[in-house]
């Protein structure tokens, strides 16, 4: 039998994210015939179906009201494994409406509390709309939760050009084409023994392959593992040489 939840929040917040969950789950299958939603697969798609001029516009439009929230056992993951490495400075690249980023805060709350370190999750999302609804769930979730989160709105590739701390975490959950071009942001402020996650990384291998080629080559620091989550779910601990 599985583990219950290891997840430390009082009962509306876990009711919160038991409905979220569910509304993406729902989402996605009405969208994919996998259940997942993969957006180098969607592309592809929209552009075999619609031969639309502009697929990428296509695909942000469709994308504009979906969760595409990350899985609960991979949130559930990150939040375990914030509190074993004591993260406190969490950069998640890709927020939608804010359900992953429920886990990540109430993480760095929970070590912030216990060892009297300061820290912040990074939030970042483009679309106006999504960044305002994600805002009222973590309302939902108490005052002193919602100082835990700093959302930086418009382009990642932007508003993680500054006030980067040092960074113990990063959460790739991002559109593929994006998500070399943030880590490449974010790695020198990456801390020695940083943890990159990335989602869908067996799944999404072909269309992720600058990234693994990026964070599979010696020279640029990463030990990686994929781990056996659904579509994969890679683990990249920054060690660079000295
Ligand atoms: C897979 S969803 C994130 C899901 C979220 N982590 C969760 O678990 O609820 C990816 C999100 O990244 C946003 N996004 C894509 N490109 C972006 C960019 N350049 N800057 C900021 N956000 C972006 C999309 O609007 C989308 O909402």
């Amino acid at each position: 039998m599985a583990s219950p939840s290891p997840i430390d929040a009082p009962q509306h917040v876990l009711d919160l994210l038991t409905r979220l969950h569910k509304t993406s789950l729902e989402q996605e299958a009405a969208i994919s015939k996998s259940g997942k939603v993969f957006s180098s697969n969607v592309i592809d798609a929209l552009k075999d179906e619609q031969q639309s001029s502009d697929p990428k516009a296509e695909f942000d439009k469709l994308m504009a009201d979906k969760f595409i929230a990350l899985d609960e056992d991979k949130c559930q993951f990150a939040y375990q494994l914030i509190n074993s490495m004591g993260a406190t400075n969490v950069v998640e690249a890709g927020t939608s409406y804010g359900v992953s980023t429920i886990y990540l805060a109430l993480a760095v709350a929970k070590v912030k509390a216990a060892t009297g370190k300061t820290g912040t999750v990074i939030a970042t999302e483009f679309e106006k709309e999504k960044a305002n609804v994600a805002r009222s769930y973590w309302a939902q979730c108490g005052d002193d939760f919602v100082q835990q989160i700093d959302l930086r709105e418009g382009d990642l590739l932007e508003t993680l050009k500054v006030n980067l701390p040092q960074v113990d975490l990063l959460l790739l959950d991002i559109w593929t084409p994006m998500a070399l071009p943030t880590l490449k942001i974010v790695q020198p402020h990456l801390r020695y023994g940083a943890v990159v996650l990335t989602d869908n990384t067996i799944s999404g291998a072909e269309a992720y392959a600058d990234l693994l080629n990026y964070l599979r080559t010696p020279e640029n620091g990463f030990h990686n593992m994929t781990l056996p989550f659904n579509n994969g779910f890679e683990m990249s601990v920054y060690l660079p040489r000295k």
